[in-house]
């Protein structure tokens, strides 16, 4: 990490009020710098314990789902700012269930957090962007590399963020702004506890079975990847990569192993 990247920067965290955007809010605070803190419970996002004198943190409200509460969000936080440094486009949920039982319910709320609210939000903050050549850091998952079973609605929403975000990066290039995807692993947060269920129902399941990555891990890995300017598609561990390299290479191979390791995920 470059010692004084974060000095002075103005920061956005979308999702700032649990897991890897809350991690993100308590590393960005050891810093002199301006962080705005977005989640619907922006409200309750307590000060982190240890924080640097001169970090100022601005928590706005704001419902992804809700085009007018985005409209709001950006009226705020265009007041207090006209440069975006970098903005964490974290905040996302799950949804659990069969492509042949889910809800088109659970698909439009899925896509209106995963998508819809992030590309609003990105498209009205991009003056600020622009006019500190920012970057835009996504946190995305592995699951955006392949349709995984038992995932349709989340896999899709995730991966059509990925298409935008690269048309984003070729397009604004001469304006320096940058796009970053990092496909993130199994991480230990409340994700399966916000998600959705087939027919739209807070999912409330335990933790994955698998070697979890801690919220501050992956902020940390975020925070690096806003640092570096070639920064596209990142992979955290062998999952990814596998993932990324198996679509292209043998994607028979890659579907008959994401049956037989995530069968129960859709029976
Ligand atoms: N945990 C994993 O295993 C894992 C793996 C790969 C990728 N990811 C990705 O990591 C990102 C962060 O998730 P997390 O794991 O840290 O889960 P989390 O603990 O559930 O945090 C999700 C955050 O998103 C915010 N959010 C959800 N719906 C929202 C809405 N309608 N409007 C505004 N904010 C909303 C939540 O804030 P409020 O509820 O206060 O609005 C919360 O701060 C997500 O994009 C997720 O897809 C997670």
């Amino acid at each position: 990490m470059m010692k004084d990247f974060w000095n002075d920067r103005v920061v956005v965290i979308t999702g700032a009020s649990s897991g890897i955007g809350l991690a993100l809010l308590e590393n960005l605070s050891q810093y002199p710098c301006k962080v705005f803190a977005l989640a619907r419970r922006a409200n309750d996002i307590a000060d982190p314990v240890s924080k640097h004198s001169a970090c100022v943190i601005t928590r706005i409200g704001v419902d992804l789902q809700d085009p007018s509460s985005i409209l709001d969000a950006l009226t705020i936080l265009l007041s207090k700012t006209d440069s975006i440094d970098v903005l964490f486009n974290n905040a996302g949920i799950t949804a659990h269930g069969r492509f042949d039982e889910l809800s088109m319910e659970v698909y439009r709320k899925t896509f209106a957090t995963n998508f819809f609210g992030p590309i609003q939000l990105i498209q009205g903050l991009l003056g600020g962007l622009k006019q500190s050549k920012g970057a835009v850091v996504t946190t995305s998952t592995v699951s955006a590399l392949y349709g995984v079973p038992g995932r349709a609605a989340y896999s899709s929403s995730k991966s059509a963020l990925h298409a935008a975000m690269e048309s984003m990066r070729i397009e604004l290039r001469e304006e320096g702004v940058r796009s970053s995807l990092v496909c993130v692993p199994y991480t230990e947060t409340n994700l399966r506890k916000s998600g959705l269920d087939v027919k739209g129902n807070i999912l409330d399941e335990g933790q994955a079975k698998a070697k979890l990555k801690t919220p501050r891990e992956v902020a940390y890995l975020l925070m690096k990847v806003a640092q570096d300017k070639d920064a596209r598609l990142v992979t955290f561990d062998f999952s990814g990569f596998f993932m990324k390299w198996m679509r292209n290479l043998a994607p028979w191979l890659l579907e008959k192993i994401l049956y037989k390791k995530l069968y129960h995920d859709f029976h």
